[in-house]
């Protein structure tokens, strides 16, 4: 199974965006992960569609959009409009899971399910047969570079038994404190999409670092 990386901006010189989403572009990313924070179902604000639309203006990436809002379903159709080529929402963050994967759907770009650190996996079996991915965070939501919880370790090899048992292709997505020293467990454990953000941009060799967490090594 190929590994694919998704450079979480938020951890980017935001004063630089173009020539950051260049340079990500450049060192082989997969994806320009997205992150949408509301300052109500997570404890701070980022950025949104009008940053979408300049952004991908400049990228050829695929842009993999992170949603941590209240109520998803008001913006979703929006940020597709806006060029998001995937949207993850969180289940923790609406009563309308069901319609917001077809928002999705009915536009025909991809869908994940995202679960906080302390929702219970089980909570997104009703749904896989549904989505594209499941992101499990492995940090509480709302800032970049924070530490790795470990225990997140069990919740992904949980999922991965489960998507086998049921004979499904779905991707696991990892995000929060993905680093060379945490990817090889993840990836041992079922993930394929890496999240990463203090990591890649933090690296004077942005390449190096992508072909470090692809290789798992
Ligand atoms: C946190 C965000 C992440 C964040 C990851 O809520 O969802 O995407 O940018 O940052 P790092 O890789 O620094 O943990
Ligand atoms: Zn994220």
């Amino acid at each position: 199974m190929s590994i694919n990386v998704s450079a979480s901006i938020l951890g980017c010189d935001l004063s630089n965006l173009e020539s950051e989403l260049k340079r990500v572009e450049a060192s082989g990313a997969d994806y320009v992960h997205f992150d949408v924070m509301d300052g109500v179902f997570v404890n701070n604000i980022s950025f949104g569609l009008p940053v979408l639309k300049c952004a991908k203006r400049v990228s050829k990436l695929p842009f993999d959009v992170h949603l941590m809002i209240t109520s998803p379903e008001r913006y979703i159709e929006r940020f597709i409009d806006f060029g998001a080529d995937n949207i993850t929402f969180h289940i923790e963050s609406t009563d309308s899971i069901e319609s917001c994967i077809k928002m999705c759907r009915d536009k025909g770009i991809s869908v994940g399910i995202s679960i906080k650190p302390g929702t219970d996996v089980s909570l997104v079996y009703p749904y896989l047969e549904l989505v594209d991915m499941v992101l499990i965070m492995t940090v509480e939501p709302g800032f970049g570079g924070q530490g790795f919880i470990e225990n997140m370790v069990e919740k992904i090899k949980t999922l991965n038994k489960k998507i086998n048992e049921r004979g499904l292709n779905k991707v696991i997505q990892v995000d929060g404190g993905i680093n060379e020293k945490t990817a090889p467990q993840v990836i041992l454990s079922g993930a394929t999409n890496l999240v990463a953000g203090t990591y890649l941009f933090k690296a004077d060799d942005m390449a190096e670092r992508i072909r470090k967490l692809k290789q798992g090594i």
